[in-house]
């Protein structure tokens, strides 16, 4: 593939690569597969010339940014690097464009896989390491970047997984044009998740992200969407402990310790405090929610041991009563 010359040097070193518009109109064949639209714009899947799959956001053309702060947004975002961020590998500004390569997720995003069409259902398990992933993505971003890095816009549609559905957060560092949807104006974010502290003060914080993270793993528990009534549905729930139980996913019921839901929902609770300085901080909650894993794994692998138990028991009766009867007929012919 002809790269286009590196003008700027800056960018290169971040390590990401500059394609033309002609590159990835053959990248995409002349944007054929559209994966998805979101508010800046559609979203192509495309093949690179090494064969690697990617996805290309191309930036609504009516983008105020300029060539070079897009350049400079480009290279913060080339070197993050985590394996719960979906990787940028590429960009191209050319011909009045601005376009985003990013590796392609093959199991598209959270959003879809909890409230698609498709019958795909997610297990206690593979939501309990979703809500791992993400924050450890997360905590990348706030604890791990240098400067540190506020999401802004966390919600299930940019929650991507993988073919292994390990879960990695998108969009992360994009300055993103204020949003109206009919109910909020001038604000930054989706409705569904945005924190009702940040409406008010306008102020976005690292808080501000956790509140959209405690929405997102209550979204995991009950497969209600936000923009569905979620939060009033949270509201009751948090009325008693045991609250969680009733607007918990029916594809879970009975498929899951009541236990765990309950200690997930709890951490979630937490996130959502009104108080921002109540929240909990991202490393804080990703402790608490591996804790809960790995209790989880402890109870799955003591449930299989005493499974081992009963299996070996059941066969130590029955060689008994093989050897019992043995006997009996031993003696039978020793009686005859
Ligand atoms: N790297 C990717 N791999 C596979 N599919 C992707 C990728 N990036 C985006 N998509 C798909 O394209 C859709 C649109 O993505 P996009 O980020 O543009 O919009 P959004 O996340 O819905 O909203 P927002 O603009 O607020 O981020 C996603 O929901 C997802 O299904
Ligand atoms: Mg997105």
């Amino acid at each position: 593939m002809a790269l286009v010359q590196n003008k700027d040097h800056f960018v290169s070193a971040s390590g990401i690569l500059r394609y033309s518009y002609k590159d990835v109109q053959k990248a995409t064949q002349n944007f054929t597969t559209i994966l998805g639209q979101g508010s800046f714009g559609p979203v192509y899947k495309a093949t690179l010339p090494s064969g690697e799959a990617v996805a290309v956001k191309v930036l609504a053309s009516n983008s105020k940014q300029g060539e070079r702060e897009f350049q400079t947004e480009v290279s913060v975002l080339g070197r993050l690097h985590h394996r719960n961020l979906v990787n940028l590998v590429g960009y191209c500004v050319d011909k009045g464009q601005h376009m985003l390569i990013y590796e392609f997720m093959s199991n598209g995003s959270l959003e879809n896989l909890l409230h698609g069409q498709e019958e795909q259902i997610l297990s206690w398990e593979e939501r309990l390491q979703i809500a791992l992933d993400i924050s450890h993505g997360i905590e990348y971003l706030h604890e791990g970047a240098v400067p540190p890095i506020i999401h802004r816009d966390l919600k299930s549609a940019n929650i991507l997984l993988d073919r292994s559905m390990r879960a990695k957060v998108a969009d992360f560092g994009l300055s993103k044009e204020e949003v109206f949807d009919g109910r909020n104006s001038g604000l930054k974010g989706t409705y569904g998740y945005i924190d009702p502290v940040y409406m008010s003060t306008n102020k976005f914080t690292m808080k501000s992200d956790i509140y959209s993270f405690g929405i997102i793993i209550f979204e995991l528990i009950t497969a209600i969407h936000p923009q569905q009534n979620l939060m009033q549905y949270i509201n009751l729930a948090g009325m008693s402990p045991t609250g969680i139980d009733e607007i918990l996913d029916k594809e879970l019921v009975g498929e899951c310790s009541l236990e765990e839901v309950r200690g997930l929902a709890s951490i979630a609770h937490r996130c959502l405090h009104k108080l921002p300085r109540k929240r909990p901080s991202i490393g804080e909650v990703s402790q608490a929610i591996l804790k809960s894993k790995q209790r989880h794994l402890v109870k799955i692998d003591t449930m299989s041991f005493a499974g081992r138990d009963i299996s070996r028991a059941v066969s130590r009766i029955e060689d008994q009563q093989l050897e019992l009867s043995k006997m009996a007929s031993l003696k039978e012919r020793v009686a005859d």
